[in-house]
């Protein structure tokens, strides 16, 4: 297994949560690593997210969009490689309105994919998900899985692995994509189920579970993704996918008692609402790849979740501060899904 060692990193949506993890993590894995974050600061990105590592000298901050190629061809220009994380990132939003996740995911894509050929980028992580393949009925889908997104944020992330792919094929771009599960953990948008639960069960205020909350996904700890992201950016084969996950599969009901129980708050918090739309009901994925290139996930997951409860009740100030701003947003999905509160 030959290793890279990447001097200059280039990373898109550093700003929001998994990206923000991933920089504060990989300036402490390597000590010569710097870093440059390209990010909108869209409703999801958050400069706070970055107050830890704000003053490091091996630290960069550019405030662009990747759809702008001026932009993406300055800020890319003596980086060695790129992880690319910005993203339009929430289901619920792209059942809404789905432009955004077309033109960031899929168009921003091609602008930093052309980017990193003219750059000579040495490699290319390319972040993807497992709601590419959509819901799995039973068994578990591997990276040659059939693609069978299901929202429209999963499409257009189908659509950047595709784009990117190409530029594979075609260009011999040195791209490796990742797989991952759900991630958790400090530092995630409270509109993502554990969050929002968790803030709300905080604040006494009702838990909209989406249907019969028997959808089954596999959690996993944000920290435990980027230390895989950095092993596969170091060790990963050009041109191969790799999914992430940690075999944490849990139903959302299970999930949700399992919060609350945590919090020592009533189950009477638990409110079924409207399903979502085209609710997939189940991913799973295998891991085995990652596994034979040298990386597993390892943290149990009660511990993890207890964790992260723990970082939401004391970083109040940090979530109260998104939820003020995201009145307007919240008060339109309580209407769509009608009897959330
Ligand atoms: P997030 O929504 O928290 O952050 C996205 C970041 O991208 C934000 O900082 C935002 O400002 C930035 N961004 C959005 N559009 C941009 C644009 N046009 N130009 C520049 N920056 C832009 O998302 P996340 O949960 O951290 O997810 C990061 C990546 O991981 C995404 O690609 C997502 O598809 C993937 N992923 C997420 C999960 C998960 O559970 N969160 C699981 C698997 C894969
Ligand atoms: P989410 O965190 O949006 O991630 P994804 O849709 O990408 O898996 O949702 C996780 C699961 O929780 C999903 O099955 C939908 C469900 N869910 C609810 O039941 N209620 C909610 O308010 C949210 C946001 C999600």
């Amino acid at each position: 297994m030959s290793k890279y060692t990447p001097k200059t990193i280039l990373v898109t949506g550093g700003a929001g949560f998994i990206g923000s993890n991933f920089v504060r993590f990989a300036l402490k894995k390597d000590p010569d690593l710097k870093i440059v974050v390209l990010d909108l600061l869209t409703y999801a990105g958050n400069e706070e997210n970055l107050d830890e590592i704000k003053n490091n000298k091996r630290f960069t901050f550019v405030k662009g969009d990747i759809r702008d190629s001026g932009i993406v061809n300055s800020a890319m220009k003596n980086c060695d490689a790129v992880v690319h994380f910005a993203a339009e990132s929430h289901v619920d939003r792209s059942i809404l309105a789905a432009q955004d996740f077309i033109s960031t995911n899929i168009y921003g894509t091609y602008v930093l994919l052309q980017a990193a050929l003219k750059e000579n980028v040495q490699r290319f992580i390319n972040i993807s998900t497992d709601e590419v393949y959509g819901s799995i009925a039973e068994g578990e889908a591997d990276e040659n899985f059939l693609l069978k997104p299901s929202s429209p944020y999963s499409a257009s992330k189908a659509g950047q692995d595709q784009m990117a792919h190409a530029h594979h094929v075609t260009f011999n771009a040195p791209i490796i994509t990742t797989r991952s599960t759900n991630n958790f953990g400090p530092y995630q948008y409270p509109e993502k189920m554990i969050p929002l639960f968790v803030t709300r069960a905080l604040e006494n205020k009702p838990l909209p579970v989406y249907g019969d909350g028997l959808q089954v996904r596999d959690w996993t700890l944000v920290e435990e993704n980027c230390e895989a992201i950095f092993h596969v950016l170091l060790y990963g084969e050009i041109g191969e996918i790799y999914n992430i996950g940690s075999g944490n599969q849990l139903t959302n009901l299970e999930l949700t008692r399992k919060i609350l129980q945590m919090l020592g708050k009533p189950e009477t918090l638990v409110t079924y609402v409207e399903d979502r739309k085209g609710h997939d009901r189940r991913y799973s994925v295998s891991c085995e790849k990652i596994k034979k290139l040298g990386w597993t996930a390892k943290r149990p997951f009660h511990d993890a979740l207890a964790e992260t409860i723990s970082w939401y009740q004391t970083h109040r100030q940090w979530w109260e501060k998104i939820i003020q701003k995201q009145k307007s947003y919240q008060e339109f999905i309580s209407a769509y899904y009608k009897t959330r509160v």
